[in-house]
């Protein structure tokens, strides 16, 4: 079986569900539920007792102890995170708690019960850490994208605290020869994904008729990837990925906001129009610039398509339509994560349990 932490949030639930529906091999899900995080995600598994939910924090080092003990698993892929720069701006403690302590205390533990591990189980553990691109900086407009040499230049409290993360890890490596690999992925983008960042908070303030906020110009480039191919990419980096070694991760998918923002509005006018004829753009408002804000991310994926053969299943205008139909499919998600409805449920009913075989059960 595996570990998955933070697999309740965007990214690990949509991971959990891939991994399920392509093996047959148990995942123990440990999950904090912050704001992030929602076991509605999860419904799907409603009474697979191949998922194992824990509400816990990587920080726990009591409760990661006992439950590597008890469930021996061959790896250990940590999404677990507090992942939204804005709020690292407001507020970067939670972001040095979760992101820097905590991931430390996971390294101790996986370390721990690793170094008691022998033969075949202990070759071929490994601890998988899902990191970003935001690490390596802000690029210029002609600049090469990132490779994995590039130097890290952390700009906002979230990246900085997602590279020291990534220094523990590298260094827990060399230090103790505990077995990692690390992903630097680029902007994901799909279902389930969090009303607060760029894409999904367009689609729904579009569609409740509010303004569309672009920061500054809207010329900031990202570099967009379809989460389901990051799954892929994290299976893929798991299964064949060379101990110790890093691996970006994205799908050459430049874009600036402002272009984003234009198409998921021209595919809301496609695919559900405002009643008054007008199309959703008139919604844009250019509001104040975020603080610090990093011009451009590129991500350069050769060497994870060179030597493991990955390869993106969807481009930008394939993923970029599934994702506004699945928000346009799944409307009470929206309203649920918006009004706190589950999170106000699940801190009422899931406190220190853990549920066998289904989260969503009860946060139906
Ligand atoms: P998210 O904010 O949607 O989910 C994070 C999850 O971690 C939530 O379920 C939350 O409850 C859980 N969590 C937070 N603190 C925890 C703690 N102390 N203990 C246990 N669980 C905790 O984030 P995401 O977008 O799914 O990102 C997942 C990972 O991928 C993060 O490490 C992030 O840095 C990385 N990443 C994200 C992107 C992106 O575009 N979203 C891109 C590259 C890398
Ligand atoms: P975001 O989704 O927060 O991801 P990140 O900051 O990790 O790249 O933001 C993506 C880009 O969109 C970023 O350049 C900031 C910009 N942005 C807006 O212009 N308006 C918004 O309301 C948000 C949330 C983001």
């Amino acid at each position: 079986m595996i570990f998955v932490t933070g697999g309740a949030g965007f990214i690990g639930a949509n991971f959990v569900l891939d991994w399920l529906a392509q093996t047959n091999e148990p995942v123990v899900n440990i999950d904090n539920l912050t704001y992030a995080g929602n076991l509605e995600n999860l419904a799907s598994l409603n009474a697979d007792q191949r998922h194992v939910f824990v509400r816990g924090d990587i920080g726990d080092s009591g409760l990661l102890a006992s439950l590597l003990a008890s469930h021996q698993p061959r790896a250990v892929l940590n999404f677990a995170a507090e992942s939204h720069v804005d709020r690292s701006i407001h507020g970067p403690e939670d972001f040095i708690q979760t992101n820097i302590v905590g991931t430390f205390r996971l390294l101790e533990e996986v370390r721990s019960y690793w170094t008691r591990l022998d033969g075949e189980a202990k070759q071929g553990f490994r601890f998988l850490h899902v990191s970003t691109d935001e690490v390596y900086g802000s690029l210029g407009k002609q600049d090469p994208a990132f490779t994995e040499t590039h130097r890290y230049e952390p700009n906002s409290p979230y990246s900085a605290s997602k590279a020291a993360s990534d220094h523990l890890v590298r260094a827990y490596h060399h230090t103790y020869g505990l077995p990692v690999l690390t992903t630097n992925c680029s902007n994901n983008y799909g279902p389930y994904h969090f009303p607060e960042k760029l894409i999904p908070l367009m689609i729904v303030n579009a569609l409740a008729g509010k303004p569309l906020p672009v920061y500054g110009d809207g010329q900031q480039i990202r570099d967009w990837l379809y989460v389901k191919d990051h799954c892929s990419a994290i299976r893929r980096v798991l299964e064949a990925g060379k101990d110790g070694e890093v691996y970006n991760v994205g799908g050459w998918n430049e874009k600036p906001n402002i272009e984003i923002v234009n198409i998921v509005c021209a595919l809301l006018d496609e695919l559900q129009p405002r009643a008054d004829g007008k199309n959703y753009r008139e919604q844009i408002s250019y509001v104040k610039d975020r603080p610090g804000h990093d011009r451009r991310y590129a991500i350069d994926a050769s060497k994870l398509e060179r030597e493991l053969g990955w390869k993106p299943a969807e481009t930008f205008e394939t993923g970029i339509r599934k994702t506004v139909q699945w928000y346009l499919a799944n409307p009470q998600w929206v309203t649920r994560v918006q009004s706190g409805a589950y999170r106000e449920w699940t801190s009422k009913h899931y406190e220190h349990e853990t549920i066998q075989g289904s989260a969503a059960r009860a946060a139906a």
